[in-house]
């Protein structure tokens, strides 16, 4: 059960890789050591680790750097410092730059070993979830490849959310949320049938109903995604509308999320100025007048103030 935890030790001192590697045998890991940054290097590369133990003082590397390459290299794995007493500010600094634990040196084996188990099953879970996100994205990009005409549009609408939501100054934590929901707001339409999804002429009244439905679809594919459960609500109500005539719900004003409210005026811009199957794209100029024009009724004022102090200078690629 444990033999497939894999856990990489690395330290120029070989008395303490042989700690670290009794203890994790007896536990049942699999155990790989590296005496520096170069060894190291070879396996996190090749081995899909669980755990990189680390030395924040290990010679032939730079803690800031080192840090930041194990990340890169595998993006599943917890990183762990190990410092002794007159590394602990590097050891701070790997923390903030994205390590997950630290290890006092000397260590004491049995509390070493409870707080490894833990890290072990946190990184699993945290490892399924990103593989899970994984594969709901790329289940988002295979939708928007069925239609030509949207293929792109949640990449731009997220770059136009984020750019908003740096823009209002908001968290880190709030921005990335932002990111995630942009990307899969329109998850739901995976559920709408091609013959309205890609029909060529206006939509009758009843297939509008239909599509209407994708934001509650949305929100159901992803529910079991316990990850994802704060950023459902804003691709849940994407559609609705400031003075409240929007849908799922008719939320009204700030009582819309935010982010929600963010993704709404991002996502009728990148669709008014692109191609639709049934008219082509809009002018940037005129998409600007259509969103000053529906301020306060289908948008947030604030947010479209914000958006257009700064749509100029938005980059997008492709
Ligand atoms: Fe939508």
């Amino acid at each position: 059960m444990s033999e497939d935890v894999k856990i990489l030790v690395i330290d120029d001192e070989q008395s303490i890789i042989g700690q670290f590697e009794r203890m994790l045998t007896d536990e049942g890991y699999k155990v790989y050591q590296a005496k520096s940054g170069e060894e190291a290097e070879k396996i996190i590369i090749s081995e899909p680790l669980n755990i990189v133990i680390t030395d924040v003082n290990l010679p032939d590397i730079e803690n800031k750097e080192w840090i930041k390459k194990i990340r890169q290299a595998n993006k599943y794995a917890f990183i762990v410092v190990t410092a002794d007493y007159a590394d602990i500010a590097a050891a701070t600094q790997s923390l903030k730059l994205g390590a997950n634990d630290y290890i006092g040196k000397p260590f004491d084996p049995r509390d070493t070993i409870l707080t490894l188990r833990a890290l072990v099953e946190k990184q699993k879970l945290k490892a399924d979830n990103i593989q899970l996100l994984e594969t709901i994205k790329s289940l988002a990009l295979a939708l928007e490849a069925r239609d030509p005409y949207t293929l792109g549009h949640s990449e731009q609408v997220t770059a136009y959310s984020v750019a908003i939501a740096e823009r209002m100054k908001l968290s880190r934590e709030e921005i990335e949320r932002i990111r995630e929901a942009g990307l899969l707001h329109d998850i739901g339409k995976i559920g709408i049938t091609d013959a309205i999804l890609l029909k060529p002429d206006r939509l009758t009244a009843e297939e509008y109903d239909k599509i209407k439905e994708h934001p509650e679809i949305g929100k159901r594919i992803l529910a079991p995604v316990r990850s994802l459960a704060d950023k459902i609500p804003f691709i849940y109500y994407h559609h609705e509308r400031y003075d409240g005539k929007g849908y799922p719900e008719g939320l009204k004003g700030e009582k819309i999320p935010l982010g929600a409210r963010i993704i709404a005026v991002a996502d009728t811009f990148q669709a008014m100025t692109s191609d639709r199957p049934y008219r082509k794209a809009l002018s940037r100029q005129i998409a600007i007048d259509e969103l000053n024009h529906n301020k306060g009724t289908q948008f947030d004022p604030k947010i479209v103030d914000e958006f257009l102090a700064i749509v100029d200078a938005i980059k997008l690629i492709g």
